[in-house]
């Protein structure tokens, strides 16, 4: 069948072991570190954690499954792949593309800001003039993010490392990087959870992630938890992102597709209530209110690292570089999944692989947003008021998590649940595997999946635009 002639010139993994640590590196980024935690504390803290482990279950670990093996049947990036299935489906697959594409400019001027944090908890351990100096650690960030030339510059830092890495090469670069870097990582991790939980007055923290406490439902609602649940599963779990599609495609065929499919998302779940678990415990013992947002990364944790006195800026320093390799690792498969599908071009028109050039395309687009996004410096500087959005990152943001992604999902739910049920089973059952969970995935596929994406769709829209549909 020619479908399914490989051509493996983009690149593959070269060990199991190097595609799981560069799946869960691009799963682990900014959604399980910063955005876990806060999501939680705005709805609810365990209210949260169990609607998102139920979606975890029905809908994370099946899709996982649908987009790894659809990759590696076709070992094509999204858009190709969907071509692959059918012409008439290439339009899911440029919602698949760009969605990475809209998301590289603020993940990568949020992954600078990880680093610029770094930078500044490193120079207080040594007393040096770049430190954070015990500033309000609010005044610092603002003046942080508003001062436009440092935004600037960090953004262009971070997008010049991602790219850097890209260029090495799906095995040499990213299987590579990651392989070393995310075990690194759940080390640091470790470590800032063990200073956390230990503080006095940790537990109070601990029981809001853990305790089962359901008020929340009659305040923010039941749909708007689970729409805010259901969009972080995915966006965690770099869902109908085409990521996962595109790694697919640099798999062995030997591999155990249905164990990965479940390995991933299991340690991007617990990587995700690691997060908790380091930062929670810490807001609540500092007295500070765990359901204030976006700022809990930069300032209310700031905050609690220059309470610490001496050690503050140590454990500051671990905790934000920590980020920062989490966010690289999510970066640089935004950047593959985008630059593999100019790659797959390339191969259809019959012409060799140009990886440099491909990257270098995705770089230029890149750099152009992340500067756009941070010269508006989180609003401050009002560059892109559309959609009634306050920053430019949310106009990014509300295209690509808020529309595309749950509108991507809702029709690779139909297509693989209704319309092509059981195009994926050879690619699972092959070298002698049992399809074992044939019967749940067709079910998940068909009845739950679409439901979920329908209600996270209307979820956003309602959120966005503050229809209160459901309130
Ligand atoms: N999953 C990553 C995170 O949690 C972000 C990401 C989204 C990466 C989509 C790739 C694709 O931060």
């Amino acid at each position: 069948m020619a479908e399914q002639t490989l051509d493996n010139s983009k690149g593959q993994f070269k060990s199991r072991f190097g595609f799981l640590m560069a799946s869960i590196g691009s799963a682990v980024g900014l959604g399980n570190l910063w955005a876990f935690p806060y999501k939680m504390g705005k709805n609810g803290g365990f209210a949260f954690l169990l609607i998102y482990l139920l979606m975890f279950a029905t809908v994370g670990v099946v899709m996982m499954l649908t987009e790894l093996s659809f990759g590696r049947k076709t070992g094509k990036g999204v858009i190709y792949a969907w071509r692959t299935l059918s012409n008439k489906y290439t339009f899911v697959g440029f919602l698949g593309w760009l969605s990475p594409l809209l998301i590289l400019g603020f993940y990568c001027m949020l992954g600078g800001y990880c680093l610029k944090y770094s930078i500044a908890n490193l120079g207080d351990i040594f007393g040096a003039g770049w430190g954070v100096h015990g500033a309000d650690s609010g005044k610092f960030f603002t003046a942080f993010y508003s001062s436009q030339s440092q935004s600037v510059i960090f953004t262009i830092i971070f997008t010049a490392l991602t790219v850097g890495i890209v260029l090495g090469g799906v095995s040499s670069g990213i299987e590579k990087f990651s392989s070393i870097a995310m075990p690194a990582l759940f080390f640091m991790l470790v470590i800032v959870i063990i200073r956390s939980v230990t503080l006095p007055g940790a537990g109070a923290g601990l029981s809001f992630v853990f305790k089962p406490k359901f008020e929340v439902f009659e305040g923010v609602g039941w749909i708007s938890v689970l729409a805010s649940a259901g969009s972080q599963l995915f966006f965690s779990l770099s869902l109908a992102m085409g990521i996962m599609i595109t790694f697919g495609s640099y798999m062995s065929k030997e591999d155990d597709v249905q164990q990965s499919a479940v390995i991933i998302p299991i340690a991007d779940t617990i990587i995700a209530v690691m997060a908790a678990m380091a930062t929670m415990p810490a807001v609540f013992a500092k007295g500070l209110e765990p359901g204030q947002g976006p700022g809990m990364l930069f300032v209310t944790l700031q905050y609690v690292f220059a309470e610490m006195g001496k050690a503050g800026p140590v454990f500051g320093f671990i905790f934000y570089f920590l980020v920062f390799i989490a966010a690289i690792t999510s970066s640089i498969s935004l950047v593959e999944a985008v630059g593999a599908s100019l790659m797959d071009h390339d191969i259809a028109k019959g012409r060799p692989v140009k990886r440099v050039k491909s990257t270098m395309i995705v770089a230029l687009i890149i750099t152009i947003e992340g500067i756009l996004i941070s010269l508006d410096g989180l609003g401050t500087h009002g560059i892109l008021h559309i959609f009634g959005q306050g920053t430019a990152l949310d106009v990014f943001d509300l295209l690509s998590e808020g529309l595309m992604m749950p509108l991507g999902a809702f029709l690779t739910a139909v297509i693989f649940g209704w319309i092509h049920p059981d195009y994926l089973d050879d690619d699972i059952e092959q070298g002698g595997q049992t399809f074992k969970m044939k019967k749940y995935w067709h079910f998940c596929m068909k009845w739950i999946v679409p439901i979920i994406m329908a209600l996270v769709l209307v979820g956003q829209i309602d959120g966005f635009f503050g229809l209160h549909i459901f309130s």
